[in-house]
This record gives C-alpha cells, sequence and structure tokens, in this order.
C-alpha cells in the first residue's frame, strides 16, 4: 500500500478508503470543520462519525466548504443503539442524512448489536441499500455469534464490521470469520486512544523505521488488511497519522505486533455492553 488514496474493495464492489478520520469528540462547529479540512489537505477522503457523535452538522458543513468533489469523499455514519428497530432506523437514518447535507451516504453502520433489536433494525438498512439511499451497510461492534444470527436470514451481507482493534486487541477468530464471508474489517480505537505508545515492542520497531508508535500501529493495520480510522483534531497528528504510506513493516514487525494480543479491550464488550 502506497498511497493514501488506495481503497479497499467492499463485497458489493464500493470502494473504500483504507484510511480514514475518525471524529469521534470532535467537537460540532469550528473545531469538526477545520478539522476535517485540515485532513483532505493532508489527503484523507474518509470521515467516520455517527448520530451519537453529534457533530453531522459540522461533517456536512466541512463537505460544502472543502474543494473535493463528493464524489470522491467516503461518508460513513452509523445508527445508535436507542433508534433501532425498523421504523426508527428508516427515521434516524433521515435525520442524519439531512444533518449531513448529502443525498446519499457512503456507509451506514449499526452502531451495536442492540438485543432482541438488530434483525429489525437490519432490514431498515437493507431497505436503504436496495433504495439506493446508501452505497454500502454494515456493522460495528458484531461478535461472530451476532454475525452468524444476522446471517440466519439477512438479504445482504454486511459490507463492514467495525470493532475495536490494536496490537492488544486483534480478533484472530472474528478476522479470520469476516474474511470468510467477505466483510471488511475496521478498526476502531487504532490508537488505544494512546494507550499503548510506550510499549518497548512498539517502541523499538518504531526507533528502527524513524516513525512513531502511532505511525507503526497504523502500518500495521493496513498490512493486516484492516480499514483505519485515527482520530485526532491536532494539525501535526492529522498529517503524522497519514505519513504511513512511506515504509513497511518486515515480517518479524508483523509478528511481533501480532504476537501483542492480549485479547485485552480498552472499551466495551458487545456481549456486557447495554
Ligand atoms: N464503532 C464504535 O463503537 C466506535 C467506538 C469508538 C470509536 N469509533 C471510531 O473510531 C475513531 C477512532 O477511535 P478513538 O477516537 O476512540 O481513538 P484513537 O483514534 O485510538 O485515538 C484518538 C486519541 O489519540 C490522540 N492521537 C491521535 N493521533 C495521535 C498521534 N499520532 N500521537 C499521539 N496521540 C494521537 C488523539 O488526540 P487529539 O485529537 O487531541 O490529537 C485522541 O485523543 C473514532 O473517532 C470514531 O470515529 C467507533
Amino acid at each position: 500500500m502506497r498511497s493514501i488514496f488506495e481503497t479497499t474493495t467492499l463485497n458489493n464492489g464500493v470502494k473504500m478508503p483504507w484510511l480514514g478520520l475518525g471524529v469521534y469528540k470532535a467537537e460540532n462547529g469550528k473545531e469538526i470543520v477545520d478539522t476535517i479540512k485540515e485532513a483532505v489537505l493532508n489527503g484523507y477522503r474518509s470521515i467516520d462519525t455517527a448520530a451519537v457523535y453529534e457533530n453531522e452538522e459540522g461533517v456536512g458543513q466541512a463537505l460544502r466548504e472543502i474543494d473535493v468533489p463528493r464524489e470522491q469523499m467516503f461518508i460513513t455514519t452509523k445508527v445508535w443503539n436507542d433508534r433501532q428497530g425498523f421504523d426508527e432506523t428508516l427515521k434516524a437514518f433521515e435525520e442524519s442524512r439531512e444533518k449531513l447535507g448529502v443525498d446519499v451516504v457512503d456507509l451506514y453502520l449499526v452502531h451495536w448489536p442492540v438485543t432482541g433489536m438488530f434483525k429489525e433494525t437490519w432490514r431498515a438498512m437493507e431497505k436503504l441499500y436496495k433504495e439506493g439511499r446508501v452505497r454500502a451497510i454494515g456493522v460495528s461492534n458484531f461478535n461472530i455469534h451476532h454475525l452468524e444470527k444476522l446471517l440466519e436470514d439477512a438479504e445482504v451481507i454486511p459490507a463492514v464490521n467495525q470493532m475495536e482493534y490494536h496490537p492488544l486487541l486483534t480478533l484472530p477468530e472474528l478476522h479470520v470469520y469476516c474474511k470468510e464471508k467477505g466483510i471488511q474489517l475496521e478498526a476502531w480505537s487504532p490508537l488505544t486512544r494512546g494507550r499503548i505508545f510506550d510499549r518497548p515492542e512498539l517502541v523499538s520497531i518504531a526507533e528502527k523505521h524513524g516513525k512513531s508508535p502511532a505511525q507503526v500501529i497504523l502500518r500495521w493495520d493496513l498490512q493486516n488488511e484492516v480499514v483505519t480510522i485515527p482520530k485526532s483534531v491536532t494539525p501535526s497528528r492529522i498529517k503524522q497519522n497519514a505519513q504511513i504510506f512511506d515504509f513497511e513493516l518486515d515480517e518479524q514487525d508483523m509478528n511481533t505486533l501480532n504476537g501483542m494480543n492480549e485479547n485485552h479491550r480498552f472499551s466495551q464488550d458487545p456481549d456486557t455492553f447495554v
């Protein structure tokens, strides 16, 4: 992977950038607009938001103010847990779409697998997809058993599963399962919000390549064929996180990083999240 413009082809043929900008906790208004403008200048073409982040309007404003044509941008948003079910999901989608100010959303995700609801939510996602309101539909925080349940009567296979994923949580079984089903794995909190940057294995690989631990993790995502969406509102970090296409981790680096897995979650477990 040599360029920030490289994409993965989802299971319906839609192309999604391997690197995107996460905007959880980016404040609606000037902060998010400036952040997206900075990201776009650095080559980012994909933005990951959600209804619950309460910054979709800011994403929409930035989209209108940048010089990049809409069709070159890839916008992901998500239906939040209190809006799941068939009718509510359709309404929530329309609210998100209006806030974003777009005709079509590139990727719409079920944010969490709300027990007893997510199948009905998925029916609504399928309707939106079939009507061309979204270019692709997917899920987030779905473990294998959630996906198995969803696939029992799904007409459309999710294009993406967005999960907490980093060197301490590599989800090996889920990754294999997703590959078998043609579901693209995407990493949220890829940088663990900075919690593992001082790990000796990471520091030594970073020093070897003259890169930061953050850049090593993001490069490792790409080489594991995982879409990654680091968040930053800091111009120097936005730039740094995009400079991951000019070096390559060797087999030993990859083995070391893959070997750091401790099945450790810093955030909520989908099986116990309420
Ligand atoms: N589907 C889900 O349930 C879910 C859950 C969580 C997150 N997400 C998505 O995933 C995205 C990324 O995850 P995240 O925001 O939780 O965490 P993250 O990307 O792992 O880390 C972001 C934090 O790290 C800092 N940072 C960024 N780049 C850095 C660098 N090069 N060096 C040092 N520090 C750096 C940022 O600070 P500054 O901003 O201050 O620069 C921010 O505090 C979110 O924004 C959201 O879009 C999805």
